[in-house]
């Protein structure tokens, strides 16, 4: 690869971090839909809060409880520091965690180590990425191997983005037959491979195609929390691709309608629910709408911005507003809240 296209994969890398912590890129218009609905509260529980157990197992390996730190960057200084912070939460808390596409280390070997982690993080699920699009773009089955390797991760996470290649500036706009690449992918990796969204959604449809070529889970990465066409639109210097990104910045499908969706498409699949997931009680309500775990990006690149110290706190926020939902809802494990009654109004 050239040194210009190298620099400018790179660049869109450390552009993408810079237009998500400093600039306004989530959606306002539509949401997640959490507020649609709600718990009922139990004031007898019958269940001492010290015995809830929020923990869960993914990829033969324990989770605290069931979160993921979603996969965010790689490729620069900068994103190997916001790695590593993320990969010692994970480790300290028991969450898993995704490192960010690494398109641009198998290209360029020489930055690998921005997206290594296993030392500080050696018992957590961690997840490779690539765009699945890249599969029509000269990566294939091998480059799967190299980035699971890479990292000694735990399974490859594929992401699915068509809005935000459509507004970024020559974009990789060619998913044709893509189903069946991934499912290739599935047939010959000996990891699991999980599919993504990045904040747009996933139809029952695409759930469907997935499940049929063998996906073991999918991150719906719905609408309402970061919009990729907004990050795009921000990020861009040529005003027709930044005008596309205004207008379409709103589109996707809620984080909520997607986890109902998926959940009743693709039956068995692990279902991680991300985009526009911000609390514990968000947490709570995905999982009982169907979701196995959450995943949560934005506001964790925030809080590791500003100290490892501000993520540990972030974290444990969470777990406590989680394990008090569960308390109030008399739900002392994850499968009971599996099965809680959850309101749409
Ligand atoms: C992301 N996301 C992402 N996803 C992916 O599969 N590969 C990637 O390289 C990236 N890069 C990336 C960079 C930054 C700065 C952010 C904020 C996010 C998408 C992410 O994993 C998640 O699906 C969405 O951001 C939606 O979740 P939130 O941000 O609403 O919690």
């Amino acid at each position: 690869m050239s040194f210009a296209r190298a620099y400018e994969n790179i660049q869109r890398k450390a552009d993408h971090v810079y237009a998500a912590l400093h600039e306004d890129v989530e959606f306002h218009k539509l949401s997640a839909g959490f507020e649609k609905y709600s718990f009922g509260h139990e004031a007898l529980p019958e269940i001492d809060r010290n015995d809830i157990d929020m923990s869960i197992t993914l990829l033969g390996k324990h989770l605290s409880m069931p979160l993921m730190i979603s996969p965010i960057t790689g490729g620069t200084p900068e994103a190997a520091k916001f790695n590593r912070i993320f990969a010692e939460a994970a480790q300290r808390y028991g969450l898993a965690m995704g490192v960010g596409s690494q398109r641009v280390a198998l290209e360029y070997p020489e930055l690998d180590w921005t997206f290594k982690v296993r030392d500080v993080a050696p018992d957590i699920p961690l997840f490779a990425n690539l765009g699945a699009v890249q599969l029509n773009n000269g990566c294939n089955i091998d480059s799967c191997l190299k980035i699971v390797e890479m990292i000694d991760a735990d399974a490859l996470m594929l992401h699915i983005n068509p809005l935000q290649e459509c507004v970024q500036t020559n974009g990789n706009v060619n998913f044709r037959l893509l189903s069946a690449k991934i499912g290739e992918v599935c047939d010959l990796l000996d990891v699991p491979v999980f599919v993504k969204e990045v904040g747009h959604g996933i139809s029952a449809r695409t759930a469907s195609l997935l499940a049929d070529v063998g996906v073991a889970g999918v991150d719906v990465a719905g609408a309402g929390g970061t919009s990729w066409a907004k990050v795009e639109s921000k990020r861009s210097v040529d005003s027709i691709s930044a005008g596309l990104g205004e207008s379409l910045g709103e589109w996707g499908i809620p984080t909520t309608d997607s986890i109902v969706a998926a959940r009743k498409a693709a039956g068995n699949l692990t279902i991680i629910a991300g985009g526009g997931v911000r609390s514990g009680q968000d947490i709570a309500k995905s999982i009982a709408l169907g979701a196995d775990m959450a995943g949560m990006a934005l506001p964790f690149l925030r809080c590791a911005a500003i100290s490892a110290e501000a993520l540990f706190e972030k974290i444990e926020g969470l777990r406590e507003e989680l394990a008090t939902v569960m308390f109030c809802t008399g739900c002392k494990t994850i499968e009971d809240l599996k099965q809680a009654a959850c309101f749409c109004f």
